[in-house]
């Protein structure tokens, strides 16, 4: 089917840096070239070990860029960066995606993808092990957390013969990625207030000691981001350190109880909460003034209970609310989510079977089942920010159709 002309008028900046996957980025540029958009080249010196700038320069809008200094504009990068509707990187080495996510800008590439506020899509290629590699696999999360969408890369033929997973996903894909970042948004959440909790409360039991759990916010923060890409404004109240991101309002607790007021001052406004945090369930009582000394021998915590949270705003739960909870277990998965749903009067509740092998605390990775009152849908293993995607996607499923925003 052809598209031509859809992506008229956009300006389109392609990145390409020095991988064997160069080539594949000439047919990336006549894509996008052929559905109307204005696109301009950049291309990084080792980039040029591979492809002739001719080459693109001939089939591009203008020029293949190259240098910081051999432009005729003297700020190549800004000029580039701020043009932009979209930075599409095919493809992103690992020294490209590592500079990105370190915020430097030490070629004409790296100073425009810093420049920019448009949407940047990376489209990472790489030998396998360099892929899996831990200090690869941070940086890509980095760029996740910020927005920056990624197109995985693919399983198959690598430089030098190998087989594996590195190779640059094919060009369609990426100008299909391109056309989904660049369509007008059709999210339900777009001008919506959405309230959401991240990270494990601490409860002092004196004044250096508490008691925590091992939640690390992740999950509630790629919330927060996906929400924020789709037009709501995100209120995100964490224990956790978040790098900011425009339009998420970040309001930072300790204990739960910081946590309860702050939701409920919140949620007051919101359309749409989204309780990811582990809450303590209890905390000590009294907390013990100073430091309680070893000589003093094993101090007596005595617990109470703190305040269910989302309990109390499925109480008060205004019409057209959504809520959602999530549920951390370990046996009988979709039951004691089912329960939750009703017990606290939620719309959406978001298990996940932490005895599992890299779902939940901690992991970059989760796997969940979205339980609602009509249905049960599984999400198989996959990155925070895919699950974050599933669990707004259900969200807006619930808004749907009658809480249509004015
Ligand atoms: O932060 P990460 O490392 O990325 O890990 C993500 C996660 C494992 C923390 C997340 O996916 C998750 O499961 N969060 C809920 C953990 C939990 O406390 O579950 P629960 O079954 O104890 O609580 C059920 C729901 O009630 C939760 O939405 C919780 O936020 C809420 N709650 C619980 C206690 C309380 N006092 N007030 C509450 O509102």
């Amino acid at each position: 089917m052809s598209n031509a002309g859809d992506l008229s008028g956009r300006f389109i900046v392609v990145g390409v840096s020095g991988g064997i996957a160069a080539y594949k980025a000439v047919e990336v540029c006549r894509q996008l070239v052929d559905a109307g958009a204005h696109v301009a080249p950049i291309m990084t010196p080792d980039a040029e070990r591979f492809i002739g700038k001719t080459t693109l320069s001939a089939l591009c809008s203008e020029p293949v860029h190259t240098s910081l200094w051999d432009d005729a504009s003297p700020i190549p990068h800004t000029r580039l960066g701020q043009r932009a509707d979209l930075i599409v990187v095919a493809p992103a080495t690992a020294r490209v995606i590592a500079a990105y996510a370190a915020g430097m800008s030490d070629d004409l590439l790296t100073a425009t993808l810093i420049a920019t506020v448009a949407p940047v899509v990376v489209c990472p290629a790489m030998h396998t092990e360099m892929w899996e590699h831990p200090a690869v696999q941070h940086n890509i999360s980095t760029l996740r957390s910020r927005g920056v969408h990624i197109v995985d890369p693919e399983d198959g033929r690598l430089a030098g013969g190998d087989i594996g997973r590195g190779r640059l996903a094919a060009p369609e894909s990426i100008v299909a990625a391109v056309r989904r970042v660049l369509a007008p948004t059709q999210s339900k959440l777009a001008g919506r207030h959405v309230v959401v909790s991240a990270g494990g409360t601490r409860e002092p039991i004196d004044a250096v000691r508490v008691i925590a759990n091992r939640s690390s916010g992740k999950q509630g923060h790629a919330i927060a981001v996906e929400a924020s890409r789709r037009g709501a404004s995100v209120t995100l109240v964490t224990t956790a350190d978040f790098t900011p991101v425009s339009g998420v309002r970040v309001v930072c607790v300790e204990t739960a109880a910081e946590m309860k007021s702050a939701i409920d001052a919140a949620a007051t406004s919101a359309d749409v909460v989204i309780m990811t945090a582990a809450v303590a369930d209890f905390r000590p009582v009294p907390i013990a003034e100073g430091k309680w000394k070893k000589e003093d021998g094993v101090p007596p915590i005595v617990l109470e209970p703190t305040p269910d949270i989302l309990a109390g705003l499925g109480a008060a739960k205004r019409p057209g609310q959504v809520l959602v909870g999530f549920a951390a277990e370990t046996s009988n998965l979709v039951e004691n989510a089912k329960g939750k749903l009703a017990r606290k009067n939620l719309d959406i509740v978001v298990a996940n079977d932490v005895s599992q092998p890299k779902v939940g605390f901690g992991h970059d990775t989760n796997a969940v089942t979205i339980v609602t009152k009509s249905a049960t849908h599984n999400v198989p293993l996959a990155d925070k920010h895919t699950v974050a995607a599933h669990v707004l996607d259900s969200v807006e499923q619930s808004l749907h159709p009658t809480q249509e925003h004015p």
